[in-house]
């Protein structure tokens, strides 16, 4: 999502470096077993029948693998696969021609699937379920319906927000795989092979100490490997060691828990605006300057995950963790204190 616009405008380098360590097969693909095998089961039982595998749901956080994992099913089955994201599609015509368009098998990609027009959701119920649309021609009394037939597709669908879905739509998916962040341990292996593609030599401290700072996501554990190897080059030997990675992770502002600037921002907007919260996510979103949905879906469930906010019915509200993060001690008798005693 808004992280691939900014990938969009890196540079050329950054973007093969990008692509160029992006696992191609199930087989490369780093951790998240139960999904693995999931999929891995899904695909060989379809491919073994000789019919398209059941349409796939993918999501989770940004960064997690979504985009990787939809281009590793047509790999596995051997497939074409076209891909489109939800906020492209405008109009239902866009959506039938591409989908009268696909050749049998192929798997159809649609990136950020909960944000698709209601029209043009309402032509892919048809076309996941009988493989057909009808596109409508014309205007009022005198439009008519003209059945179009569809190949028989997959559909991959990811989604940063399941929770947006309609249930049509989420159960017309044969399988729904949720990514979770990775350990520490995941990312460390992740950039073992990272850096080995890459060709930067990396010591175990250096991965180690990267790791603990992606966030648990797989495309900051990348990023941050580059970052660090331009500092390697630059101002050290070469090597991405755990001192090269310490130094360079603070000149990117980077902290120990791996929250970056904005993720600090909220948390100290939450804490020392809004004495700890509860406040609401709107109101968070504007004293930080950034849209509710970007702090709502990039840094709110790593808040979240790593305890240093909680989502609570009444706002957001900063923990004691959160506190402590910033070198801070909550007040007491607050309304927080009431919440917690009351979750407890
Ligand atoms: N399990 C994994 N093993 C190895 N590399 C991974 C794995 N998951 C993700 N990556 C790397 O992380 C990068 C980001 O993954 P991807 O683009 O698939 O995320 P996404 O879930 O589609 O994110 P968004 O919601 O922002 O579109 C990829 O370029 C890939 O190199
Ligand atoms: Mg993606």
């Amino acid at each position: 999502m808004s992280d691939d616009l900014v990938s969009a405008t890196a540079g050329d380098d950054e973007l093969d470096a990008e692509a160029s360590v992006r696992p191609r097969r199930l087989a490369e693909f780093i951790a998240q077993h139960r999904v693995r095998d999931q999929l891995d089961l899904l695909l060989k039982g379809a491919m073994g029948r000789g019919t398209p595998p059941d349409h796939i749901l993918l999501s989770g956080p940004p960064g997690l693998g979504k985009t990787t994992l939809a281009n590793i099913v047509a790999a596995e089955l051997g497939t074409g696969i076209r891909t489109t994201s939800g906020p492209v599609i405008e109009r239902s015509g866009d959506l039938a021609a591409i989908l009268t368009g696909l050749a049998p098998g192929d798997v159809l990609f649609i990136d950020e699937i909960h944000r698709i027009a209601k029209p043009a959701e309402e032509l892919l119920y048809s076309a996941m379920e009988d493989f057909r649309v009808d596109v409508v021609v014309g205007k009022g009394p005198g439009a008519t319906a003209i059945p179009l037939d569809v190949e028989p597709f997959t559909l991959v669908g990811a989604t940063t927000r399941a929770g947006l879905l309609s249930g049509p739509m989420r159960d017309r998916f044969g399988f729904v795989a949720h990514l979770d962040f990775y350990s520490a341990a995941d990312l460390d292996s992740l950039l073992h092979r990272s850096a080995r593609i890459l060709g930067v030599p990396i010591t175990d401290d250096g991965a180690a100490e990267i790791a603990g700072r992606s966030r648990g996501t797989p495309r900051i554990a990348n990023r941050l490997l580059r970052r660090v190897r331009d500092y390697a080059e630059v101002r050290a030997d070469g090597v991405v060691t755990e001192a090269t990675a310490r130094a360079a992770l603070k000149v990117y502002d980077v902290d120990a828990l791996g929250l970056d600037r904005l993720d600090r921002a909220v948390l100290r907007a939450l804490i020392e605006s809004f004495r700890g919260g509860p406040v609401g996510l709107s109101t968070l979103a504007v004293a930080v300057g950034e849209q509710s949905d970007t702090v709502e879906e990039v840094c709110e469930p790593f808040l979240v995950r790593a305890g240093l906010l909680a989502r609570t019915p009444r706002g957001r509200v900063a923990t004691e963790a959160g506190w402590a993060h910033l070198g801070k001690t909550p007040p007491s008798g607050t309304m927080q204190g009431d919440l917690f005693a009351r979750d407890a």
